[in-house]
């Protein structure tokens, strides 16, 4: 599994060496770290700060049980473009409008489609977003200029006190710089956001470790834009046969547009070049090895990505397993943090497996081709 610094440590290392590139930058803000220490039994006082932050429109980094999100208060178009100035992140790339409860979501919406209500009461609070038509209380510079907006009630007890706390519905992209693997812990927030927002919050690493499903239920068809932990096949049981992006799917021809704008970019991407090896698992294994190798006579530094089932066959390069093949929530959980662990070893080459395609592994293996810009050798 992926090593975890201990926090302080980490925090410590991190600052140091952000602090250069960040005064380069031109960001000078102190970014204050807030440490949660039972995200069960939160108290009101420990996220006061944060939500007097989103108010007054400030940018507060916070856990959900997906990723880390970058919060600002989604009515504030001042806000709003705060959070692409700090991700670095093109402005019609719309945000997710996060709330708390469902009494937040009809200010912000024309209408809910009968699809739109079953699927948030069937999912929300969790990791579903919803995309509906937008009300006129929301401004462009939250939807990146479309008439529709994307909504999500996150489970996770820190980022719903924070939203109800707050008192405004809160836009929060993952508090990634953009084009960078999605944060699962405070601190790879902290190395992309440190100097450039007011505060993080860290309430330790999240559940799911990959982003919302995104169902778009603005028109007759639902149509799913993103998968991830409710699946195609839980979404299907609930509103009947949906439509899927062809963008979920690989690279789209030229000319053709994704329905989630985000999803045209290269994401999640390592600073390594990291190629798929795809086939029957003892073959992957052999080609992985022999590819290593012959990196490595280059004087190339090389990472593994593997599973439990097969660490213990690679003799070479450094090796990081994500998790149980069998339980593909341990995969999802370590996936991002696994690529963020191998930038900061500063490989060359990432070789990854790839995994099962069902259910949660259509959400991995999306990410996953992403991440590897379609390089994909099959075996
Ligand atoms: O799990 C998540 O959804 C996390 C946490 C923080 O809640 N947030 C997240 O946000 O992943 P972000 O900004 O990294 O991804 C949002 C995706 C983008 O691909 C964007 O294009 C799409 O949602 N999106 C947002 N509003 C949309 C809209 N009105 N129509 C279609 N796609 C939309
Ligand atoms: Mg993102």
């Amino acid at each position: 599994m992926a090593s975890v610094l201990h926090p302080d440590i980490s925090c410590a290392m991190i600052r140091r060496k952000r602090r250069k590139h960040r005064e380069d930058e031109g960001f000078r803000m102190k970014t204050k770290v807030v440490r949660i220490e039972d995200r069960y039994h939160i108290k009101d006082w420990e996220l006061l700060e944060a939500a007097q932050i989103l108010q007054s429109g400030g940018l507060v980094g916070f856990p959900t049980e997906t990723v880390y999100g970058l919060g600002a208060n989604a009515l504030n178009p001042e806000a709003a473009k705060k959070i692409y100035g700090a991700k670095g992140r093109p402005s019609d790339n719309p945000l997710i409008a996060h709330i708390s409860c469902m009494e937040e979501l009809m200010p912000l919406v024309t209408e809910v489609t009968e699809a739109g209500r079953k699927l948030a009461e069937a999912f929300w609070p969790g990791p579903l977003t919803l995309v509906f038509p937008k009300s006129e209380a929301v401004p462009y510079e939250t939807t990146g200029g479309l008439e529709t907006v994307a909504v999500r009630m996150p489970a996770d007890p820190v980022a719903n006190r924070l939203i109800a706390l707050s008192g405004v519905p809160v836009a929060a992209p993952s508090a990634n710089t953009s084009g960078k693997p999605s944060p699962t812990t405070a601190q790879h927030v902290l190395r992309d956001m440190d100097g450039k927002i007011e505060m993080i919050i860290d309430g330790g690493a999240v559940g799911i470790g990959v982003e919302s499903t995104i169902v778009d239920v603005s028109g007759e068809q639902a149509i799913l834009l993103r998968p991830g932990a409710i699946t195609v096949q839980m979404v299907e049981e609930v509103v009947g046969p949906v439509g899927i992006d062809p963008a979920i799917l690989g690279p789209l021809s030229e000319g053709e547009r994704p329905r989630a704008p985000g999803m045209k970019y290269r994401h999640y991407a390592p600073q390594a070049e990291l190629i798929l090896v795809e086939g029957e698992l003892e073959q992957v294994v052999a080609r992985i090895n022999f590819l290593t190798r012959e990196r490595l006579g280059q004087k190339y530094q090389v990472g593994i990505i593997c599973t439990e089932e097969t660490r213990m066959r690679y003799p070479h390069g450094i090796v990081r397993s994500v998790g149980i093949r069998a339980q593909e929530e341990t995969i999802a959980h370590n996936l991002f943090a696994v690529l963020r662990e191998f930038d900061d070893l500063d490989v060359d080459y990432i070789y990854s497996e790839s995994f099962s395609s069902d259910h949660l592994g259509q959400a991995i293996m999306n990410r996953l081709t992403k991440a590897a810009g379609y390089h994909i050798i099959k075996v």
